[in-house]
């Protein structure tokens, strides 16, 4: 796209990276509008059309998805509604008005075997072909591949372990869980790495900028476990609590989890030109925030 300024809409602007997105547009002065889910629905395509229409963006960024994880092994039509059959909307609508459409899938497409970890130490590059484990991860690839098939403009980036300022997220389940309980259990053997927000939404705005388009994957530099990033969160805010680690399966969930979820996320920092922070250095930034 050749155009100076853009006009954006962003869907699900209520959400964790739906708000970090607004507030960095509006700050910049730049052509915002933004949706929550109230004021626009993305499974309604009267409203997908209104929104569209009455906007006329040069990007849709599109933040709106179905992020419940366990729900979704049982509200399985919703989540198809949302993170696949709204997604074949939208991108249809940006292929027949020439759209560049922005979305975001997931670490939970891939297989993450544990035998993955010592195959691919630097996680899964963009083209390993994906295989989720549970209904959320299906959606979700599901809706990549709508995407592709519409042909039009797009840039998927797929992120991971996702934590914002605005919205609930794994530091501040934590965070809220030491204040309730004396001791806490916390899985140490699913691998990944946490991605915090204001990165995300600035890498992502290089890599519109930059022109990249097709798939790709967006991270902190490193990788950790639940437990090891729990713990760095409480000696990083100084609080004594008692840590358990315990195996997933000493942790029942209805969805299946990777057990192996690393991005390898070497394109984004060629692409970007920028050296990617570690997410010690990102948690720490977004703890004294
Ligand atoms: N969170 C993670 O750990 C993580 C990890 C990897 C990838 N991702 C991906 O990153 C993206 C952003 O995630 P996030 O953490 O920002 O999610 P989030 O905080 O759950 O936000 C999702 C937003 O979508 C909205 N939404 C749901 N159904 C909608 C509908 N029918 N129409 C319009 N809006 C709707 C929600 O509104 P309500 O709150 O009103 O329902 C919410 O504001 C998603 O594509 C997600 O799959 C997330």
């Amino acid at each position: 796209m050749s155009i100076a300024r853009k006009k954006w809409l962003i869907t699900g602007a209520s959400g964790q990276l739906g708000r970090e997105w607004s507030l960095a547009l509006q700050q910049d002065g730049e052509d915002v509008t933004s949706c929550s889910r109230k004021e626009l629905d993305v499974t309604d395509d009267g409203q997908l059309e209104d929104a569209v229409g009455g906007s006329r963006p040069d990007v849709i960024i599109n933040c709106a998805a179905y992020t419940r994880v366990d729900q979704a092994e049982v509200d399985t039509n919703q989540a198809e509604a949302i993170n696949v059959h709204a997604v074949k909307q939208l991108a249809r609508m940006c292929a027949k008005n020439r759209i560049l459409l922005v979305h975001y899938s997931t670490d939970y497409v891939f297989p993450g075997l544990p035998e993955h970890r010592s195959l691919l130490p630097e996680g899964y590059p963009e083209s390993f072909p994906p295989d989720p484990v549970n209904a959320y991860g299906r959606t979700k690839w599901l809706g990549e591949q709508e995407i592709r098939k519409s042909n039009c403009e797009h840039l998927i980036i797929r992120t991971s372990w996702l934590c914002g300022k605005h919205g609930g997220n794994f530091v501040q389940t934590m965070l809220r869980l030491a204040r309730e309980r004396d001791h806490l259990k916390v899985v140490n053997d699913q691998y990944g790495c946490p991605t915090f927000t204001g990165p995300a939404v600035h890498h992502s705005r290089t890599l519109i900028d930059s022109q990249k388009r097709g798939t790709i994957h967006l991270a902190s530099q490193g990788v950790t476990t639940w437990f090891d990033f729990a713990c760095r969160i409480f000696e990083l805010k100084g609080m004594d609590v008692r840590l358990d680690p315990v195996p997933t399966s000493g942790f029942p969930t209805l969805a299946a989890r990777p057990k192996w979820s690393r991005l390898d996320i070497r394109q984004l920092a060629r692409v970007t030109g920028t050296r990617i922070l570690p997410w010690q250095e990102e948690l720490e930034r977004y703890l004294r925030e």
